[in-house]
């Protein structure tokens, strides 16, 4: 195998990792009926830039890649990213607030659609 393309691969693992930590760290959250954040999906956003940028990489040569697609992810990717700015700044006041805790798993949950469905 090319390893550049199970290097490609391995990055694609990485970044579904990021998606269990963000999205299941949220999602364990909401189960619990807290709308705080946690270092587990904060953790995962990171992964997801970090992992996705270099996935926006094109390897191995020949590799087509939607740049519109990976645009619209990365725009995404930091609105969560502010809106995490959001939710602990309101923590902080002592003021949590449910709205923009939906919004990051609402959000996630967009950006991996559009991941998938987007062709
Ligand atoms: C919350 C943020 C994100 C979520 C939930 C997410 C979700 C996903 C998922 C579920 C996949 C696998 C889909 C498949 O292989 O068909 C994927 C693949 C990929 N993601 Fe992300 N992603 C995020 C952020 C980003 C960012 C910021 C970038 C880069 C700008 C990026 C670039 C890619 C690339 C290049 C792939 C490989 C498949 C493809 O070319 O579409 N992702 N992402």
């Amino acid at each position: 195998m090319d390893p550049l393309l199970l290097l490609r691969e391995l990055l694609v693992l990485v970044h579904l990792v990021g998606f269990a930590l963000l999205f299941g760290g949220w999602a364990a959250q909401a189960a619990r009926r807290r709308t705080t954040t946690t270092t587990l999906f904060r953790t995962g956003l990171g992964i997801m830039i970090v992992s996705g940028l270099l996935l926006a990489i094109p390897f191995p040569a020949g590799i087509h890649l939607d740049y519109v697609k990976l645009a619209v992810k990365l725009v995404i990717a930091f609105a969560i990213g502010g809106t995490f700015g959001v939710v602990i700044t309101r923590e902080r006041a002592g003021r949590p607030t449910k709205a923009p805790f939906w919004t990051i798993g609402a959000l996630s949950l967009l950006n991996a659609g559009i991941a998938v469905l987007w062709h």
